[in-house]
């Protein structure tokens, strides 16, 4: 880490001299313009908020000691950095600010005290502020005139943005339209643009599947999927926006407060995040900062804090701006959850498509409220420091077995490593020699990836496919599992041990056990008995009939995971034209290719990944001895005519009656869209046992909340 961002060690700012502080004030600004130049141009941040935070902290208490060393070009004076050059460039009519940041209680209550003295408030007076949740996303303007959003800009430097009108259109939160009578002619709506932890977990793992870039949070994949050319690219991208502020404003503004304007944003159809609560005292902001945090790891957002805002506007409007940030709001962040800790060893898993994950062993560690002990290390290039743009890693470290790392848990979720301690690297760390073979006992060779533009990917992968018995393991685990064949008794446990017995070695084996247990006897072997033999028999044979989503799914093609395999089934209706869909499509069959292209979610990457699994001979036997074994159900059209239909549902709390899992299948069959997060769009929110946040975002948006019991009657289950 940087020196400066332990400032413990450095000399406090009150015993700097001047000639000491003019040196260090030069320093810190061209360190906080790099950074800023980073994260702002790049999405390519080195260090973390809180490093830079801290860098910002001695920055300005520099300036505000030695106020002669401020200048026009100090970088307390501008927000960000100037545009990437990659868009047009859009003047803001409004600059668009920043929020200075409160850390301590102590600083939560003189931001208060400032605001009573400069308002000249008596103790009597009351102000109210309004609480929201910092949300870790990027700031966005939107410009309406006559009521159509025109123009979309982002921050940029503050004064100067870039147009992404044709990205921010394929956002659902946006209206490209308001909704509303009475409009301003002119209104520029502000807010934060988003993507959910859940959304940036699936895009990095298909990231991961392409070799492309693994982007180290969900700011930074919301970032660069909005930084795209092509706004196709952005639609495929699940992006949120919360409106929490405004720009130019034409005619008279539609509200007196914050809170007033935030109402006005829900009526004009955006959405508004539904934490946001009015605060009248000190002590509930205090509050509502710690039961925000308290919430955070439930959120499917990030959220780096909470913002506080003067209510009235007219008390804003008095209080108005010191040079880059108003006097009447702040952030209170939270502290980073990051730890530091040492790497043990490195180990391969290879999955069950063949790829290659580095897995880093280590010294457990408490990171956010969770012991750490394994840590992905993405692959061989992020190991060695290569090519590494600091979007992940600290730029230019490379990692060794022994070393002392800063690990960090991005969207709350995966463990990564950000930092490597080098002044902390003993003499024997070993270097990490990235593995040429598999080590399956075939020793297959590796191959990195070809990425989907023809280049070298990051991603190394065994050659063996299924002929290597990890993957052959890995893909038997998968057949097995809840979501595809669902055997119960049939666990990872139980597959690993048939298959180093050699009793099942591909799927179909598992449909003749009983038949061959006249000589395998498995009711001799420890752990078994005749009740739990004929319990297993029972369950395989209970699932001689599957559904076709689940059995397409079960393959286990590359690409393929639950969602294509359900738009595949939907898409060619029965085993038989999918199947034969299927061999056309290896045989290079235009007609048959573009067929599948045409389907709702399928694109070239799937259509590449069926074809190089059905031009497989050996997939091809697989395939044929399952399907002698088991009957394919054709898939069920959504039905139309259902009640919920069309209809956007969300499951919250404990189910009783059934899994989330059923739940979910059984709303979508009848043609209704799951959703994880509740919004003005939701529908219904079925809420069991334990339902929280949810349930009060169903309250605050006005959607009907069911039991579990309404729930199925109007399903009519
Ligand atoms: S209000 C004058 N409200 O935090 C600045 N900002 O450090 C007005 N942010 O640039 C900003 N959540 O990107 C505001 N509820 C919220 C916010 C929020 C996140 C971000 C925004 C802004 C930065 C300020």
């Amino acid at each position: 880490m940087p020196k400066t961002a332990k400032p413990k060690q450095s000399v406090d700012v009150a015993d700097l001299t001047k000639a000491q502080a003019k040196v260090e004030w030069k320093r810190l600004a061209l360190e906080l313009e790099t950074h800023d130049r980073l994260y702002y141009q790049e999405d390519a941040p080195k260090i973390s908020d809180a490093q830079y935070d801290e860098l910002r902290r001695r920055f300005n208490a520099i300036e505000a000691r030695f106020p002669e060393l401020v200048s026009s070009e100090s970088p307390s004076q501008k927000v960000g950095a100037a545009p990437s050059g990659r868009f047009k460039k859009v003047r803001h009519a409004v600059p668009m600010l920043s929020l200075d940041n409160a850390f301590a209680e102590e600083d939560v209550r003189d931001f208060v005290g400032r605001i009573a003295r400069f308002l000249k408030l008596s103790d009597d007076d009351r102000i109210d502020f309004s609480a929201e949740p910092k949300i870790d996303g990027l700031s966005m303007s939107l410009r309406y005139e006559g009521g159509e959003l025109v123009t979309a800009a982002t921050r940029g430097d503050g004064a100067e943005g870039e147009d992404v009108t044709a990205n921010i259109r394929t956002l659902k939160d946006v209206p490209q339209k308001l909704h509303g009578r009475n409009l301003p002619d002119i209104c520029e709506v502000r807010g934060e643009v988003y993507m959910t932890k859940q959304a940036f977990l699936a895009l990095n793992e298909r990231q991961k599947e392409a070799g492309d870039t693994i982007f180290a949070n969900p700011r930074n994949s919301a970032a660069g999927s909005l930084r795209q050319k092509d706004p196709t690219i952005t639609a495929s991208r699940p992006l949120g926006f919360f409106a929490y502020a405004w720009g130019e404003m034409s005619g008279q503004r539609p509200a007196d407060t914050q809170s007033g304007m935030i109402k006005w944003f829900e009526h004009c159809g955006f959405t508004t995040n539904p934490l946001t609560k009015l605060c009248h005292s000190v002590e509930e902001l205090i509050a509502f900062h710690r039961s925000i945090e308290e919430q955070r790891a439930e959120l499917d957002y990030d959220i780096d804090g909470v913002v506080y805002k003067v209510d009235r506007i007219d008390w804003q409007e008095r209080l108005g701006f010191v040079s880059r940030t108003p006097r009447w709001g702040i952030a209170h962040k939270f502290p980073a959850e990051r730890a530091m800790t040492v790497l043990q060893d490195i180990e391969i898993q290879v999955g069950r498509t063949g790829s290659f994950t580095p897995v880093g062993k280590l010294e457990p560690v408490g990171v956010g409220g969770v012991i750490v002990q394994n840590v992905t290390l993405h692959n061989e290039d992020y190991i060695k420091g290569i090519g590494n743009k600091g979007e992940v890693l600290r730029e230019g470290r490379d990692i060794r077995v022994g070393d002392t790392v800063v690990i960090q848990r991005a969207g709350d979720v995966i463990p990564q490593v950000v930092d490597v301690l080098i002044d902390k690297r003993p003499a024997d760390a070993k270097e990490f020699h990235f593995p040429k073979k598999c080590p399956c006992p075939l020793h297959t060779d590796v191959v990195r990836e070809e990425t989907a533009t023809g280049e070298e990917g990051s991603r190394a992968r065994c050659t063996g496919e299924f002929a290597c018995p990890y993957q052959k393991i890995e893909h038997l685990k998968l057949f097995a599992s809840r979501r595809a064949f669902d055997i119960d008794g049939l666990g990872e446990k139980q597959i690993q041990f048939f298959f180093d017995e050699g009793w099942v070695k591909e799927p179909a084996d598992i449909f003749t056990l009983q038949k061959r247990n006249a000589k395998l006897k498995l009711e001799e072997v420890e752990g078994y008995g005749e009740t739990s033999v004929r319990n297993l028999f029972n369950a395989i044979d209970a699932r001689r009939e599957v559904a076709l989503e689940r059995f397409i799914y079960a393959l286990g093609m590359r690409h393929v995971g639950e969602t294509t395999a359900l738009a595949l089934a939907r898409g060619y209706g029965s085993w038989d034209a999918f199947h034969d869909a299927c061999l056309k499509v290896a045989n290079g069959d235009e007609e048959a290719i573009a067929e599948m292209d045409a389907l709702d979610q399928i694109g070239h990457t799937v259509i590449k990944s069926v074809a190089a699994y059905f031009g497989e001979d050996h997939n091809r036997g697989i395939v044929e001895r399952l399907t002698s074994e088991v009957k394919i159900l054709d898939a069920e059209k959504p039905k139309r005519n259902s009640p919920i239909a069309t209809k956007t549902v969300v499951f919250t709390g404990t189910l009783e009656k059934m899994t989330r899992d059923e739940a979910k299948a059984t709303a979508e069959r009848l043609g209704a869209k799951v959703s994880g997060s509740v919004s003005k769009k939701t529908d219904y929110v079925v809420a069991g046992p334990g339902a929280g946040s949810k349930l009060k975002d169903a309250q605050k948006h006005g959607v009907q909340v069911l039991t579990e019991d309404e729930w199925l009657q109007l399903i009519g289950e």
